[in-house]
């Protein structure tokens, strides 16, 4: 049986605009989720950690119905969703089966664990997929758990690399002229990426001129940190980090642990920090000129009670991205 692997995501700049379709990017991380699938009577899902299992059969009752996990709903869905594009495209339709996933990333901590998931699962019911028809068939198991996605998540999950992303657009990838060290933080508070993009969601209801004024200003950052990256000028992504969270904590999805994080980062030699995915909690990213002050950052952290790791993004996509790797 393979097991297929799926990548966690770090957002370096971008996210909540990303959503009103403002360019984000992002980067793919190896710790992840897999899964692997074996031919069964009636096809379910078993995600390991989290302890629950799923079946694609409709609950009977309406009360069973109104009672299940969502992730019955997301299984269901990218269920559909594999086999009407596989009838489509006049492939093999895959036949029931019995899933089991595990994630190794906290959920509700801005790393892309849904998405994670999701893409595992996506590979095991189709392994030979393209990272983009993977990503797309994501999307229909990612509104389940987010509402309103924008798919950057499953995109770079997908993809792995660097990645500029457009909502709706093809995905473009970012050659990164030096490796990124990064600093990940978790704040330890589990935060719902549904609720975050509501939250913005409100403001842009209720103060239009304002958020737009905002968006605008994580567009500009964002074309600037594609530059950064692609020149090597690790000074220049480091300030466009901060300008980012200025600019997220002015739409109310930052938090004090946050602040706090950030602060400590950049004091222990971080060239630049800030929330990374929905906020409100979840994680932070720093940048690190080097490995060792990036280990500082999270030892920093740590003495704090905050957790963290440390990991570097080269420039080749992860080995992990195309799919699988043996248990
Ligand atoms: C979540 O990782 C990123 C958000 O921008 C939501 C989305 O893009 O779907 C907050």
């Amino acid at each position: 049986m393979s097991r297929h692997r799926a990548l966690g995501k770090v957002i370096l700049n971008g996210e909540h605009a990303v959503v009103y379709g403002v360019p984000a990017i992002a980067v793919g991380i190896d710790t992840g989720a897999w899964a692997e699938s074996s031919p069964a009577a009636e096809s379910t899902l078993y995600v390991r950690g989290w302890d629950i299992t799923v079946h694609e059969t409709m609950p009977a009752t309406e009360e069973d119905r109104a009672n299940e996990a969502p992730l019955g709903r997301a299984f269901r869905n990218i269920l559909e969703e594999t086999r009407s594009r596989q009838r489509a495209q006049g492939g093999t339709v895959t036949a029931n089966v019995s899933v089991v996933a595990e994630a190794d990333l906290p959920p509700g901590g801005g790393l892309g664990c849904s998405a994670a998931i999701g893409v595992a699962v996506a590979r095991a019911l189709e392994p030979r997929a393209s990272a983009d028809e993977i990503a797309s068939r994501v999307m229909a198991w990612e509104r389940v758990f987010h509402g309103n996605p924008s798919g950057i998540d499953a995109a770079v999950s997908a993809s792995g690399g660097c990645v500029y992303f457009r909502r709706g657009k093809p995905m473009e990838r970012v050659s990164l002229k030096s490796p990124l060290i990064l600093a990940i933080g978790n704040t330890g508070i589990a935060s719902s990426t549904k609720t975050m993009v509501e939250v913005v969601a409100r403001q842009v209801e209720q103060k239009r001129d304002t958020t737009e004024r905002a968006f605008e200003g994580i567009r500009v950052l964002v074309e600037n940190a594609r530059h950064a990256i692609t020149a090597g000028d690790l000074a220049a992504l480091g300030k466009l980090l901060d300008l980012n969270q200025m600019l997220l904590a002015g739409l109310f999805v930052s938090s004090e642990d946050i602040e706090r994080m950030c602060g400590s980062a950049r004091e222990h030699g971080a060239l630049g920090a800030k929330l990374t995915g929905a906020g409100g909690g979840g994680s932070v990213v720093a940048l690190a000129p080097t490995t060792d002050t990036a280990s500082r950052i999270v030892s920093a952290w740590r003495n704090d009670g905050f957790s963290g790791f440390v990991t570097t993004v080269g420039q080749e996509p992860s080995a992990y991205t195309y799919g699988e790797s043996s248990p």
